[in-house]
């Protein structure tokens, strides 16, 4: 999705602004662009494709001025071009914006009717060209703004420059994320956090609506009812370490191989060394009134939902739907008031998942959400959230996070399950234990980076790729194939074993590699059952089990993995490992841009 900078600084602020772009490119873009305001004039220098291309223009034709805004676009309306990239302006006013104004066609009619001339394909076009109308009607620039603001319908996070104003920005929000950067007389908007981290580390977030007048004295905030408001200025923890790739090539790999970190900084929040056990914070429900829980998310988080929800049937005994946000959302699913709404994403800023939070609680949910931003929209919106802890995620496609989220998921169940009754002491310490092995267990799989690099050759050459389980082992096998076609671009696709002879086993030959998720658990005679019948139709099998299913079946497959030996509650957080790493190097054979795959961004704020 786009990413917005806006800096009310010091001189070379064009420089600020394109190290910010550089945080922000982990959210995916196709265009990027700067503008600085100098002597009463607007200067742009846009760039089609990377940030490189926009540094190369700017180092040919620097920019001069002290105040600016920037932006890294991911085209939804008007093809990647210099022309159509951010920020757009007339002589008077420029902007930046993530988000898409509905009725971008209804404005531009009314106002080239007016005269105004229009000089590009975006939606993003329109606010500027209203601003300026505004202006030129004897509007002062904040009235002209909020004039402006309330004509606009769709979703927005805007930085604002005016030519007349020096020392003036102007930023708002409406469905999509924005922040505001407070310095000593410096003063910045962002996406998040993450863009303004080499600004400020002082930070507050606006909320659905808000709309911020930045000085450099400080910000004035109005929420939608045009009424002073005050948001809280809190600090943020992000280090540069963090936010840099340290030793590894890629985002992605650092972030794999900090799974076992994160996987036991997130568990530390729920257990409880002296007497082992599973807790959580307290809540604004009775679990034992709960009928019903209904999770829902999209991509990666959705299949830590699909986890969760073998994990809540089985263990904790309550009935659980699942869907992903963009289906459930215009469902209109009757539900039951007083039942558990879960909302599961790494951003907190998922459209579509968001816009379901919001249906859920007019249905009279309860809503809780797991998220891994603090701050984030799901994250403000929850009755009550669990934060994952699994730190800045750049990497376009989710690692730690989703290992994150299945852990706090199975915690949530261990101890919904003891308060329903469902398990005794005995097997709440059970799983208990085998949660805590996690973090353990997962630094010894990493430990088979060489053999799955190895293996990756089998897959870089494919045409197709399945991925097969049972269970809890299906959800990893859609997350696998997800993965593997998300960076590596190779068409890869997850089935549950069984569904094979239901058509699937059509696609396969001695061209397919099929990858087979099974630990040693009650289904693997089962999923056996699928690996021969593959294997007679020539497929070549990459078989992920452990020492007792290799024993089995190990001499059925072209090439086997063997994973530790571990209960078959966490068996699906662990085994997402490998399928992360297969997917990892398989990307880095087909030489593609791991951490910025093509057309993906890493928070997707459009519907
Ligand atoms: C994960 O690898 C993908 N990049 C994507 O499916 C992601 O999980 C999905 O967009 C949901 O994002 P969220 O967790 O931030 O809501």
């Amino acid at each position: 999705m786009c990413g917005i900078i806006g800096t009310l600084g010091h001189a070379d602020v064009a420089q600020d602004l394109l190290e910010g772009l550089k945080r922000l490119e982990y959210r995916g873009y196709d265009s990027a662009g700067i503008a600085t305001l100098y002597n009463g004039s607007i200067e742009r220098r846009r760039a089609e494709g990377k940030l490189i291309n926009l540094g190369k223009v700017i180092e040919k034709e620097p920019l001069q001025g002290d105040i600016g805004i920037g932006h890294t676009r991911w085209a939804t309306h008007g093809v990647p071009s210099e022309r159509n990239a951010h920020p757009h302006a007339t002589d008077r006013v420029a902007v930046v914006h993530n988000g898409i104004i509905e009725n971008f066609r209804e404005l531009r009619r009314e106002l080239e009717s007016s005269g105004r001339i229009f000089g590009t394909d975006t939606d993003t076009e329109v606010i500027v060209q209203l601003i300026h109308h505004n202006l030129s009607q004897g509007l002062k620039p904040v009235d002209a703004t909020s004039a402006a603001l309330e004509r606009l319908e769709g979703a927005f996070a805007l930085a604002i420059l005016f030519a007349e104003e020096q020392e003036l920005m102007i930023g708002a929000r409406r469905g999509s994320p924005l922040c505001i950067g407070w310095g000593q007389k410096e003063m910045s908007l962002g996406s998040d956090a993450l863009a303004l981290a080499g600004l400020s580390n002082r930070i507050s977030y606006l909320e659905d609506g808000d709309w911020a007048v930045i000085t450099r004295d400080g910000a004035t905030v109005r929420n939608t009812h045009g009424e002073l408001v005050e948001r809280a200025i809190r600090t943020t923890a992000l280090s540069e370490k963090q936010m840099s790739k340290g030793n590894y090539p890629h985002f992605m790999a650092k972030e794999i191989h900090e799974q076992p970190t994160v996987i036991g900084q997130t568990l530390n929040t729920f257990f409880n060394p002296l007497d082992r056990s599973i807790s959580l914070p307290e809540l604004p429900f009775n679990l034992l009134e709960i009928e019903r829980i209904t999770l829902i998310a999209c991509g990666t988080s959705f299949y830590a939902a699909m986890i969760a929800k073998y994990w809540f049937e089985q263990i904790a005994r309550i009935s659980v739907d699942i869907d992903i946000a963009s289906e459930f959302r215009y469902r209109g699913t009757p539900m039951a008031k007083g039942g558990l709404a879960l909302f599961i994403s790494q951003s907190g800023e998922t459209a579509d998942t968001l816009a379901a939070l919001r249906f859920c609680r007019k249905q009279g949910q309860h809503i809780a959400g797991i998220v891994n931003v603090s701050e984030s929209t799901i994250d403000r919106e929850a009755d009550i959230v669990f934060n994952t802890h699994a730190g800045p995620e750049i990497g376009v496609a989710s690692t730690k996070a989703f290992t994150c989220q299945l852990v706090t998921l199975a915690c949530i169940v261990i101890a919904t399950a003891r308060v329903r009754g469902a398990i005794s002491r005995e097997q709440e310490q059970e799983l208990s234990s085998a949660i805590t092995e996690v973090p353990a267990r997962a630094a010894e799989i990493l430990n088979h980076d060489d053999s799955l690099r190895q293996l990756s050759n089998v897959l870089a050459g494919a045409r197709d790729v399945l991925f097969i389980g049972r269970g809890a082992s299906y959800p990893i096998a859609l997350e696998g194939a997800l993965k593997l076609k998300e960076i590596s671009y190779i068409h890869a696709e997850g089935f549950a074993a069984g569904e094979l002879k239901h058509g699937p086993i059509a696609l396969i030959d001695q061209s397919v590699p099929v990858i087979v998720i099974a630990p040693s658990d009650a289904l693997f005679e089962k999923t056996a059952s699928n690996v021969s019948e593959v294997v007679a139709r020539g497929a070549q099998v990459i078989f992920l089990s452990d020492s007792k299913g290799i024993a089995a079946l190990g001499d059925q497959a072209k090439e086997s993995i063997e994973l530790p030996t571990v209960h078959s509650f966490v068996a699906p957080i662990l085994y997402a490992l490998p399928v992360q790493i297969l997917a990892y190097h398989t990307a880095v054979l087909k030489g593609t841009d791991i951490d910025q795959p093509r057309n993906l961004a890493k928070s997707v704020t459009v519907e």
